[in-house]
């Protein structure tokens, strides 16, 4: 299927694999890139240049296919080496970046300069014509089912990608709650160019993380996400468990007065805990609400020989048949 998100990334399938902390490591990101699509390792996971390079280092040895680097900016008292792992980026020879978090204009000379190609991932229309208008050349629109961080605005999918269409004038794919042929054929009917998937993607075979977690995805319904840290103005969607529980009522019982170091037991350091111990009760850990669409955990060539195959049959045949009657 050639859309100009293929194009623009030179990748056979519109799918791309987002950035996921200690999960987009170089054995995710290779067997998306080898299935088709995007694969993207995450940046902050490796933390510091030295390892990142080391990461794309392996990724490379596993695929002669494109992949790329997510970069989430997020406000830290220390922040990441940002410049040093951007050099990094480039210096490996990269060409597709991921940005996410606050806006990356700072970034984007360099990676522009490059021959760099930035897809920025937002969470409203604003932002979006935001990142068109500072040059990205595509966007991620991620709807308020997401995995993760689906800002403050709460616009699920079935608004946010038709108005996104009707606004910008780079391609964007659809992000969050995404799964199957269905969600990519309505996200093309409903004017973007591909899909963004995060936690369909950890319940396969090579994703690099403790079974438990792939078992915990597979059992969730779309039922058991939960939204916190609203009251700290940085919303994340993760699995119900007990610590989620636990955070839930701190942030019921201190409303306004709630600050990050009442609930960093929760949420700080949670990651290697969950992803690579499988302890899933260690913290809050962001997944969607598509949990509920997963039903097995296929290697990642099958789930995505099967989405494209099914979209080619959903298209011809199931609306072509709507539309000749
Ligand atoms: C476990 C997990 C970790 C994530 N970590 C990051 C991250 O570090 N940076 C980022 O930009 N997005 C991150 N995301 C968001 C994904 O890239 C993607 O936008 C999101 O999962 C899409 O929603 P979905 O899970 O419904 O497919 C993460 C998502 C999950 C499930």
């Amino acid at each position: 299927m050639k859309t100009r998100i293929t194009e623009l990334f030179g990748i056979q399938h519109p799918i791309i694999q987002g950035g996921m902390h200690f999960v987009g490591l170089a054995e995710m990101a290779a067997a998306v890139s080898n299935a088709g699509g995007l694969g993207i390792i995450t940046g902050l996971t490796q933390g510091t240049p030295e390892k990142l390079k080391n990461e794309i280092d392996r990724c490379r040895a596993m695929t002669d296919k494109p992949f790329g680097v997510n970069l989430t900016f997020l406000p830290s008292v220390t922040p990441p080496d940002y410049p040093g792992l951007v050099q990094t980026i480039i210096d490996s020879g990269i060409k597709a970046v991921e940005t996410a978090g606050n806006n990356p204009a700072k970034w984007l000379p360099m990676l522009k300069a490059a021959n760099i190609k930035v897809i920025h991932k937002c969470t409203s229309v604003r932002h979006a014509l935001k990142a068109e208008a500072i040059g990205c050349d595509a966007v991620s629109v991620d709807g308020f089912e997401c995995g993760g961080h689906p800002g403050e605005d709460d616009i699920p999918n079935f608004i946010l990608l038709p108005r996104a269409a009707d606004e910008l004038t780079i391609p964007f794919v659809a992000s969050g709650g995404m799964a199957d042929a269905r969600s990519l054929v309505a996200s093309l009917a409903m004017g973007a160019e591909g899909m963004n998937m995060g936690t369909r993607f950890i319940a396969t075979k090579e994703a690099p993380v403790h079974e438990n977690v792939k078992q915990a995805i597979l059992a969730a319904s779309e039922l058991d996400t939960r939204l916190v840290m609203r009251p700290l103005r940085n919303t994340e969607r993760v699995l119900n468990n007990v610590a989620v529980e636990r955070l839930i009522e701190k942030e019921k019982a201190m409303g306004a007065s709630l600050k990050f170091e009442d609930i960093a037991a929760e949420v700080a350091g949670v990651y290697p805990r969950v992803m690579i111990d499988g302890a899933m009760e260690a913290g809050a850990w962001s997944c969607g609400m598509v949990a509920g669409l997963v039903y097995d955990i296929p290697t990642v060539q099958v789930l995505i020989d099967r989405i494209m195959s099914e979209a080619h049959t959903l298209i011809s045949e199931r609306l072509a048949r709507f539309d000749a009657s």
